[in-house]
């Protein structure tokens, strides 16, 4: 895609082309300063001020744009989004309001994924200048973020296995002088039985691998971040259908989400101690696949009788939040494609929230309110608990019936988080089925910005 970083520039009076924001209340008073000709024009367009509606308006040898928004006044994310994926390449002012939030979907909606097209169809950078010279690089963070977990859910499995995780990691780390270390091999099976478990069968190009980044003053408060970094998961022995699997190569989204979280919060210098947990495997099929049946060993202590092998993501994790909550953190985030339950409650614009204590849910819900990343928080109920029992192991990994099973998989995490520790899970889709203006087919960030500025808001 075109470089988010150029996309946004202050307007120091530069020529550009003007866009005119109105609505079905404002159309008339505005139409009334427009020549009789740019009326006609309005017209053939058919342009009535509804949202995402715009026309373009001769005016002497040059031209400008009007577009529908719902409230001039109060502009949303993706207002101007389909305006910067289709206007021609070139220069423009919002003329009549302040850009605010579209700065992220002015950007965010010139995202494509085209590094497999072998004819190039990317077009040229269209840029808005903007007089709000002081919003403009925390609008260019977090599209940045955004466009780097679809670059990373888009990416073919075989070029984004957990060899791919691992470099991320290690880019972020260069990139903020952060520690990483990748526990791998003898000392996964040691150190983080189910991660190794999981990912045992991949090809050995994709042999499983955890990443922790430890970032800032150890002064500072503990804020542990994890991501599900499955890479593709095939279901293992009980293996996915067709149509189930098709889409299996976002299952590392929460791994993306969670990278992508990192990022911002060290590009902020945020004052945390920054703990990044990232398990990175590929739930493959071979002859030394885990098996239904197998009991596992895990970091914590606790047997898992597993279940179903399908249920990979909660058993990585679980070893992952162990180690989290070795650090006495302050806050454990984890993001993770976990059930497709979630989904069939949810649908695939709001990502579920579960968490342990009320205050901490409704400010990563509020804070998603104000940015266009609505989240719904289901809850971590007890009762559930006996649906995980299992007759040969301290826990099995899935329940034997269909009930509530993105809150059974919350649970599931709960036993491996430290007792009293104040934890977010959110259970995304990382996925735009269909194309948005600024949220294009493929992989979408939910729920990134909505704990990026809950986080923000803790410890800024
Ligand atoms: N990665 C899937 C969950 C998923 C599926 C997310 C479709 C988004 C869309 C996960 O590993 C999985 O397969 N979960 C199972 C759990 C079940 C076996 C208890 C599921 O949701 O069916
Ligand atoms: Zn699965
Ligand atoms: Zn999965």
């Amino acid at each position: 895609m075109n470089e988010p970083k150029a996309l946004i520039r202050p307007d120091r009076g530069e020529d550009a082309i003007a866009i005119h924001l109105v609505n079905k209340d404002s159309l008339e008073a505005f139409a009334k300063g427009l020549t009789a000709g740019q009326r006609a024009s309005l017209a053939a367009q058919k342009f009535e001020g509804g949202g995402y509606q715009y026309a373009i308006i001769p005016d002497g040898d040059s031209w400008f744009v009007v577009s529908g928004v719902a409230n001039p006044d109060s502009l949303s994310s993706w207002c101007l989004a389909k305006l910067a994926d289709e206007l021609p390449e070139g220069v423009y002012r919002v003329a009549n309001a302040e850009a605010g939030p579209a700065m992220f979907g002015w950007i965010t909606g010139q995202y494509r994924f085209s590094r497999y097209k072998s004819e190039d169809k990317a077009h040229g950078p269209r840029v808005l200048l903007t007089a709000q010279v002081g919003q403009i690089d925390g609008y260019t963070a977090e599209a940045q973020a955004e466009c780097l977990v679809r670059d990373m859910v888009n990416a073919p499995p075989e070029d984004m296995g957990p060899a791919a995780l691992e470099a991320e990691c290690e880019r972020l780390a260069k990139a903020h002088k952060a520690e990483l270390t990748v526990v791998r091999g003898d000392a996964l099976e040691q150190g983080y039985p189910m991660v190794h478990a999981v990912g045992r069968a991949a090809a050995r190009h994709h042999a499983p691998r955890l990443m922790h980044l430890v970032w800032g003053d150890p002064a500072h408060p503990v804020l542990a971040v994890v991501g599900k970094g499955v890479c593709f998961d095939s279901g293992g022995l009980n293996i996915k259908p067709g149509s189930g699997m098709r889409l299996m190569k976002k299952d590392m989204g929460g791994a993306a989400h969670a990278i992508a979280l990192a990022g911002l919060i060290m590009g902020a210098r945020l004052k945390v101690r920054l703990h990044l947990l990232v398990p990175a495997v590929e739930n493959a099929i071979s002859g030394g696949a885990f098996r239904p049946g197998d009991v596992l060993a895990s970091r914590k202590g606790l047997t898992v009788e597993i279940d179903n092998t399908d249920a990979e993501g909660r058993l990585i994790l679980g070893d992952a939040l162990t180690r989290a909550s070795e650090e006495n953190p302050d806050l454990i985030v984890d993001f993770a494609t976990l059930t497709g339950a979630a989904r069939v409650a949810l649908g695939p614009d709001l990502p579920a929230l579960f968490a342990r204590r009320d205050e901490t849910a409704e400010a990563f819900l509020a804070a998603g309110k104000a940015h266009d990343d609505t989240g719904w928080r289901l809850p971590l109920h007890e009762a559930y608990r006996e649906y995980l029992v299992s007759d040969v192991a301290d826990m099995a990994n899935s329940a034997a019936n269909p009930f509530a099973g993105a809150s059974v998989a919350g649970l599931f995490l709960d036993r491996f988080v430290g007792e009293g520790i104040d934890w977010v899970h959110y259970d995304t889709f990382a996925w735009s089925p269909a194309p948005k203006p600024g949220r294009a087919r493929g992989g979408r960030g939910l729920g990134l910005r909505a704990s990026w500025h809950a986080i923000r808001g803790r410890y800024a």
